[in-house]
């Protein structure tokens, strides 16, 4: 493949990574936003401490338990759909010996709008909100744009053929959500290739724990390698798989994410 077209292919994926960092997440926050407002609410945090909020994200996290407050509508899940990293952003388990296994045991973090990443901010949106069910259909279909194109895609490249197709389809579906955004896209779409800041969002796109998931399973358990390279924690998972994985280009990969939303 020539360079030129190299550049771009990785242009189309900075300017997709964007709408989906620039225009989407914020459309999915401001949307929040307006239910709790709607409920009479605040902010982020009276919500997310809201009994029913809790309560159903609670559910979302922990299986097999029934609540000591409110036991008729405890949903028991095979799949989790909210991890660890989630639920520790919104909340924090109180000292002491635990009395019940329940919500009660936790209090809500001082949690901000712009903490909350699209997925975060998706499963919050389709599970304790008052959405139409076109707008539930297009935060769904929005998400999976994000996961089918960008989470998964250790290239950083876009081809043309896929872009032809992908581009109206987010436009059309985040303008449904949000006509105000039209001039944001034809700002994004205009933009030139700034490496440094595709290669934040690169990092911030891709579902790095899957991915090191993916490559632990070739290698043999992740634990030993963690153990073994002495990592633990999030920041140094992002320099095991870029070198595991990246390689090369990653001069600025080791940006956070939340630094990046803020
Ligand atoms: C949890 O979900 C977030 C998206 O909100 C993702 O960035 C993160 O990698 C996930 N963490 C784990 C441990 O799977
Ligand atoms: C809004 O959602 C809450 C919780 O999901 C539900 O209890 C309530 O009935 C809904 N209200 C409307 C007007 O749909």
């Amino acid at each position: 493949m020539s360079k030129r077209l190299d550049t771009d292919d990785r242009r189309r994926y900075f300017i997709v990574g964007s709408v989906i960092l620039e225009i989407v997440t914020p459309v999915f926050r401001q949307r929040l936003e307006k239910d709790y407002k709607s409920k009479g609410l605040g902010c982020l945090q009276d919500f997310i401490n809201s009994k029913p909020v809790i309560h159903i994200l609670f559910h979302l996290r922990h299986t097999n338990i029934k609540c000591c407050v409110d036991t008729t509508n405890c949903r028991n899940r095979r799949k989790l759909p909210l991890n660890y990293s989630q639920w520790d952003l919104l909340y924090t388990e109180n000292p002491g010996p635990p009395k019940h296994h329940c919500h009660c045991l936790y209090t809500t973090n001082n949690v901000k709008l712009d903490d909350l990443d699209i997925t975060l901010a998706s499963l919050i949106l389709l599970n304790c909100c008052n959405l139409t069910s076109n707008e539930e259909t297009l935060i769904k279909e929005l998400r999976e744009f994000k996961n089918n194109y960008l989470s998964h895609n250790t290239k950083g490249a876009i081809t043309e053929k896929e872009y032809q197709t992908l581009w109206n389809d987010l436009m059309t579906r985040v303008l449904q959500l949000d006509p105000s955004k039209q001039d944001d896209f034809i700002r994004i779409q205009n933009r030139p290739l700034d490496d440094s800041l595709c290669n934040k969002y690169f990092v911030c796109l891709l579902d790095i724990h899957k991915k090191l998931e993916e490559i632990s399973d070739k290698l043999s358990s992740t634990a030993d390698i963690l153990t073994a390279m002495n990592i633990n924690n999030d920041q140094s998972n992002v320099e095991l798989f870029t070198k595991l994985e990246v390689g090369t280009n990653t001069e600025h990969i080791f940006m956070c994410c939340h630094q990046l939303n803020q």
